[in-house]
């Protein structure tokens, strides 16, 4: 028995962001099986010991999985992991890490950003080489780490190819490399590739791996893969305050989301949703889909009305207000159901346009 309320509706989804679904019910029982009884705390714990054997098994046996509470904390504990104070991070100009935390690269890691400008959110050895210049320059940031996100933000995915050729040139340039899965999960399963592929067998230095987004309460993890690219993520960890105390809680849920095949049934669903609503608006006349999609976002360029009106009745967010751009997630739990009735939404408010 609880005294709280259920205070929201459950059968409300939007299509803001793959954050705002709930906790898949496998990873709910999990935190059950983990709870009751003491268990030593600030990870030596018996579910983060068994945490290693899982994260080996999908990305090799140098990897080491360090758990944190969030993507940010993941990106940022990494980087700096990563980097010497007078170093710096390549990165795509709408990668997460420039856009979405807060200056927290900057502010709390003392980070420099050079950022890139891309079409597609993905760089490449030749967008690389724009920023990977005045190495033994002291008036120059030195470019240490090229950070990549996969799948990028604006819903687009790498071939492990494509990580493997920016992998190549970063290591023969001294760097090293950085990926950002916050959604690695969806990339491997629209790739029809294990994790491993784009990642470890493609040469990456360190990930950030996604939780949240792929069905858990919360948690992400620093998977390190070169053990040579990093120093001090003990410490610094803890320094960033990403260390969770009840650890066992963030481990045995990525120990349900990836000893089986948890991870890869909702980065399906997901990424199936995402092609479904795509599909379904791009039928309508006055709907444009100007960017791929390839994982679980769908772009889409509306007038500024509909967008209006259709916000009223779904959540989701305007991505690039000059242009008319919306940016539709879907997550492990949107249905068939919600794609359609969303998709008849944006049909109703084109025509009430018309
Ligand atoms: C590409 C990417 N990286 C990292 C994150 C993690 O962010 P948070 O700190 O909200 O967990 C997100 C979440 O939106 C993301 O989209």
């Amino acid at each position: 028995m609880t005294d709280a309320i259920r205070r929201h509706d459950p059968l409300v989804k939007g299509f803001a962001s793959d954050n705002y679904a709930g906790v898949h019910p496998e990873i709910l029982q999990a935190l059950a099986l983990a709870n009751e009884g003491h268990q030593i705390s600030y990870g030596e714990d018996v579910y983060t010991e068994a945490l290693q054997e899982v994260f080996r098994g999908h990305f090799g046996p140098l990897a080491q999985a360090w758990p944190v509470f969030n993507g940010t904390g993941a990106n940022v504990v990494a980087l700096r992991a990563m980097t010497a104070p007078w170093e710096a991070v390549v990165c795509a100009e709408s990668a997460h890490i420039h856009t979405d935390e807060g200056g927290a690269p900057e502010r709390s890691a003392g980070l420099k950003l050079l950022t890139v400008a891309t079409p597609d959110g993905k760089l490449t050895p030749e967008l690389v080489d724009t920023q990977a210049w005045g190495f033994g320059d002291e008036h120059r940031a030195q470019p240490r780490v090229v950070s990549i996100t996969q799948a990028t933000e604006l819903g687009t995915l790498y071939t492990p190819d494509e990580v493997r050729a920016i992998c190549e040139h970063a290591h023969q340039l001294g760097m090293l490399v950085h990926l950002d899965g916050a959604r690695a999960a969806n990339a491997a399963a629209a790739l029809g590739v294990p994790l491993r592929a784009f990642t470890t067998d493609a040469g990456v230095d360190v990930l950030s791996f996604g939780g949240t987004k792929a069905g858990l309460m919360f948690g992400e993890a620093i998977v390190v893969l070169n053990p040579d690219a990093v120093r001090g993520l003990r410490y610094l960890r803890k320094s960033a305050m990403q260390l969770a105390s009840k650890m066992r809680f963030v481990s045995v849920q990525f120990e349900a989301l990836l000893a089986g095949d948890l991870w890869l049934r909702n980065a399906r669903n997901a990424n199936a949703m995402a092609r479904r609503l795509a599909d379904a608006v791009r039928e309508i006349p006055g709907v444009e889909v100007p960017r791929p999609v390839q994982a679980n976002a769908v772009f889409a360029v509306l007038p500024a009305e509909v967008t209006q009106r259709l916000q009223k009745r779904f959540r989701f967010y305007t991505w690039n207000e000059a242009a008319g751009e919306v940016r539709w997630m879907t997550a492990f739990d949107t249905t068939e159901a919600d794609v359609d009735a969303f998709a008849a939404a944006v049909a109703e408010e084109m025509r009430a346009q018309v």
